[in-house]
């Protein structure tokens, strides 16, 4: 290691409170920290020239790939016109009127106004107050719980963080809050009555949602917020009729629907929106993430024309509503955006997560299906999972404290190749950016493949696990 990324290194322990991390290990360097230099393309490069493939895009967002100059021209040319105002009382900039409108044409049917956040936590947060309000204007003040799901995940602030289904971002924070409930996750692979088809385990699940809707008392339920595809909790497409029984139970009694798209909006799913891939019909959407690619902190709640006209009527009630961010609707980012969405179409990177995003999928599964670590190859456009198994035919889990995922993702990184030990499970997780071509694909795939053979190796010779 060079000096100076050494003497980085050192101060970063002694200086920086990293997100997600085991702070005693890391700031007494028992961890390894890395200094990320420079990317390009599907690669990043570290401060000592080490080039990784990134199969995770950052944390599934750079859609776009690293190093688009287009972009940082964009954010330059805004910054030297106006790089600030605010979105109070009216004022507004011609790059956040561009992208709403933008914005509002790709969405599902029947939205109306975008309003703006910095992350995908808050604009959660802003959905769970628009819920509410909306409620309270209609007379409804009792109508405020929130139904999730158990793998959910929707960001790591008080409220986002506890309507995600994760015991890591409950447990200790003393989360989640009363009015946040969890119901089973569409999880068909780890389904408990192994003899049921997908269509039975999706209206299982709508009926675990109504018994839940019907204990609580539908007078005081208020919405359900659910991703398109479950991602953090182990990126797991819903099975086969899985949205369509939700929205039955939500529609039958007054249950508003919270798309969640901070990793499936703009494109992930080789659709413009997963809710528009699955036909969800949500009457609110969160988007973040693939919104900028993150070359700029831009977040948003797309708000349905259903809840759009009672929130108006609120305002005519009560005045100007109660809600804003200092930043919401920055101009840096709102030109982020529009250059991120100009990238998108002009190289039709929509149409290459469907492409390129099968060939992922049927490699994956021609390399794993019968593979004896492999218990589950799942996914769907860019967005991809392994879940390993110690007996595949029994669907086994693994002694957690062997940590298979984790050692896998280590493994991939020896091999070059970036691909993420999902927090829950041994769940190895892929999230390319939409650029990737079939090559690139074909790298990640014999990377990973070389990576679970390695492991399996060490398993075996170290005579904690055979081959069932
Ligand atoms: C579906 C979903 N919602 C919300 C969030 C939270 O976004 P942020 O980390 O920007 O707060 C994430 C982050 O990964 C996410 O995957």
């Amino acid at each position: 290691m060079d000096n100076k990324t050494q003497r980085l290194l050192e101060m970063d322990r002694q200086r920086v409170f990293h997100a997600s991390t085991h702070l005693k290990q890391y700031a007494h360097g028992e961890l390894p920290g890395r200094i990320i230099s420079g990317g390009s393309g599907l690669r990043i490069t570290d401060s000592e020239g080490i080039e990784l493939i990134d199969g995770f895009a950052g944390l599934y967002c750079v859609n776009i790939g690293y190093g688009r100059t287009e972009m940082a021209d964009a954010i330059y040319q805004q910054a030297k016109q106006l790089a600030y105002y605010h979105t109070y009382v009216g004022h507004t900039n011609e790059a956040l009127v561009t992208l709403s409108d933008r914005i509002i044409n790709m969405a599902p049917e029947g939205m109306s106004k975008v309003y703006y956040g910095m992350s995908g936590s808050d604009a959660n947060e802003t959905q769970l107050k628009l819920v509410w309000y909306y409620n309270n204007v209609r007379g409804l003040p009792e109508k405020k719980k929130i139904i999730s799901r158990d793998r959910g995940y929707h960001g790591s602030s008080i409220a986002s963080g506890s309507m995600t289904g994760l015991p890591l971002f409950h447990a200790h924070f003393d989360l989640p809050l009363d009015r946040m409930k969890h119901t089973v996750a569409p999880y068909y692979y780890r389904r408990e009555d192994a003899s049921m088809s997908e269509l039975e385990f999706s209206q299982y699940c709508a009926d675990q949602l109504e018994a839940m809707i019907l204990e609580e008392g539908p007078d005081t339920v208020a919405a359900m917020i659910a991703e398109p595809v479950l991602g953090t909790g182990g990126i797991v497409p819903p099975p086969q009729g899985y949205w369509q029984a939700i929205r039955k139970v939500l529609d039958k009694y007054d249950v508003l629907l919270i798309a969640d798209e901070v990793v499936c909006g703009f494109g992930r799913l080789g659709s413009p929106f997963g809710s528009i891939h699955y036909d969800m019909q949500p009457d609110l959407i969160t988007i973040a993430k693939g919104l900028t690619s993150a070359y700029q902190p831009l977040s948003g709640v797309i708000v349905g024309n259903k809840v759009w006209s009672v929130l108006e009527q609120g305002t005519d009630e009560w005045g100007a509503i109660g809600h804003g961010y200092t930043y919401s609707g920055h101009p840096l980012g709102a030109a982020a955006a529009n250059c991120n969405l100009d990238i998108i179409e002009r190289e039709g990177l929509i149409e290459n997560a469907a492409q390129t995003g099968a060939y992922l999928q049927q490699r994956m599964a021609d390399t794993f299906a019968d593979h004896p670590l492999v218990g589950d190859t799942r996914g769907v456009g860019m967005l991809h999972a392994l879940e390993f198994s110690s007996d595949r035919s029994h669907r086994s889990l693994f002694d957690p404290n062997l940590k298979v995922g984790a050692q896998i993702s280590a493994a991939c990184l020896e091999q070059g190749l970036i691909a993420r030990a999902m927090p829950h499970g041994d769940i190895l997780g892929f999230a390319p950016p939409l650029v990737a071509t079939r090559n690139d694909i074909d790298t990640i795939v014999d990377k990973t493949h070389q990576a679970v053979n390695q492991v399996m190796d060490r398993l075996v010779t170290s005579k904690q696990w055979q081959a069932k």
